[in-house]
């Protein structure tokens, strides 16, 4: 068995797992442990990501992080044989600090050190579960940053058949629940707080549903529920409920629908459901309906692996390693790649 040690800090969470696999076998790699702390309360006050306390937050967490998981998966920092970390995309200087320790780490290890795609940690999460998928499958991903259709062939081969041409579904989560005055991450308070709402209370708009094209824009909706939240005024606290029911419904049904038709124009029948927003309740009673009907397998990464963490850094890096896609470098001297697209540098097909 070998073991990934994997590192994500490319937002507001440091995660740090260790994942083992077996070289050139085609058993899925196992979770050994991980450990993650959020940075949500330190944020909560500014209302969103402050970058430099991000970064700062990272250098903090990173060393104690790796040394729980170690302690909990029974390894010693010498039984580690790749170190991989979250490479872009994400924040500059919160990248930095997971590939400065990966790299010094692995340097002095004498190991090799290998960068991960963040949005092919996600889309690989899945495989953290009991029930991994199977490749070819159609990937949802849909981020705090990103809100992608995507074609998976194989390991590697991403074409990206449809993508938002403005905000991120989490974007729209977090700026209508901001316009509600919810606290931030707003996506899980707005989830919470629409399951005492009435989700046909307030017609809002379904951006792009019928464009014919798998293509997604969420600006317009923040748009519209900007404009009810001042046509309510006074009566805002008593109507959040229900606009906080019908935002989310909003959101649902175009990526429900989009994601069904992406399903048909492949003929695929998996998908595979990734990101912090596939953490939504509602999204996945929604997704499940509209599979069961086509008969079309779906797969979620376990709830607590949705939003951003170390196992699919490790998970993600070791499937590379034990498909012989990627080798690992003992060249330490590492750049992050703050925007970097999934279908760029990555064996995959752009669309
Ligand atoms: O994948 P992630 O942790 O970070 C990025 O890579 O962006 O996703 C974070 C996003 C945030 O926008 C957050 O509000 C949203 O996922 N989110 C949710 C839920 N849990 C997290 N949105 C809706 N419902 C949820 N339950
Ligand atoms: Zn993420």
């Amino acid at each position: 068995m070998k073991w990934v040690l994997g590192i994500e800090s490319s937002c507001d969470e440091t995660g740090v797992a260790v994942v083992g696999y077996e070289p050139g076998n085609h058993c899925t790699p196992v979770l050994g442990a991980h450990a993650l702390h959020s940075q949500i309360d330190m944020h909560q006050a500014y209302g969103g990501v402050v970058p430099e306390l991000a970064s700062r937050d990272h250098i903090r967490r990173v060393l104690p992080l790796t040394q729980e998981v170690l302690n909990a998966s029974g390894l010693k920092l010498a039984d580690i044989d790749v170190v991989a970390y979250t490479r872009g995309p994400g924040l500059a200087g919160a990248l930095l600090v997971g590939a400065g320790v990966a790299s010094a780490l692995a340097a002095a290890l004498d190991r090799p050190v290998m960068g991960v795609h963040h949005l092919e940690g996600h889309l690989l999460s899945p495989f953290l579960s009991a029930d991994a998928p199977a490749f070819p499958f159609v990937a949802l991903l849909v981020s705090g940053g990103h809100t992608q259709l995507m074609a998976v062939d194989s390991l590697g081969c991403y074409r990206i058949l449809g993508e938002t041409i403005d905000d991120a579904a989490g974007e729209a989560f977090d700026k209508s629940a901001k316009l509600m005055g919810l606290p931030y991450p707003g996506g899980p308070a707005l989830a919470r707080l629409a399951n005492d709402g009435d989700p046909q209370a307030f017609k809002l708009p379904r951006p792009l549903l019928h464009s014919g094209d798998l293509d997604f824009s969420f600006a317009g909706l923040k748009t519209a529920v900007l404009t009810q939240t001042q046509k309510l005024g006074d009566q805002l606290p008593e109507r959040k409920a229900d606009l906080a029911a019908s935002t989310q419904a909003a959101i649902v049904e175009v990526l429900t629908k989009k994601t069904m038709a992406a399903l048909a124009q492949t003929g695929v029948d998996r998908l595979v459901v990734a990101g912090g927003v596939g953490a939504n309740q509602r999204l996945r009673q929604a997704l499940s309906e509209a599979c069961q009907k086509r008969r079309v397998r779906v797969h979620y990464p376990e709830l607590h692996l949705c939003t951003d963490n170390g196992a699919m850094i490790a998970m993600a890096a070791a499937l590379r390693l034990q498909a012989g896609l990627e080798q690992a470098q003992r060249d330490y001297a590492f750049d992050v790649r703050p925007r970097w697209p999934l279908d760029e540098g990555l064996g995959a097909i752009p669309s």
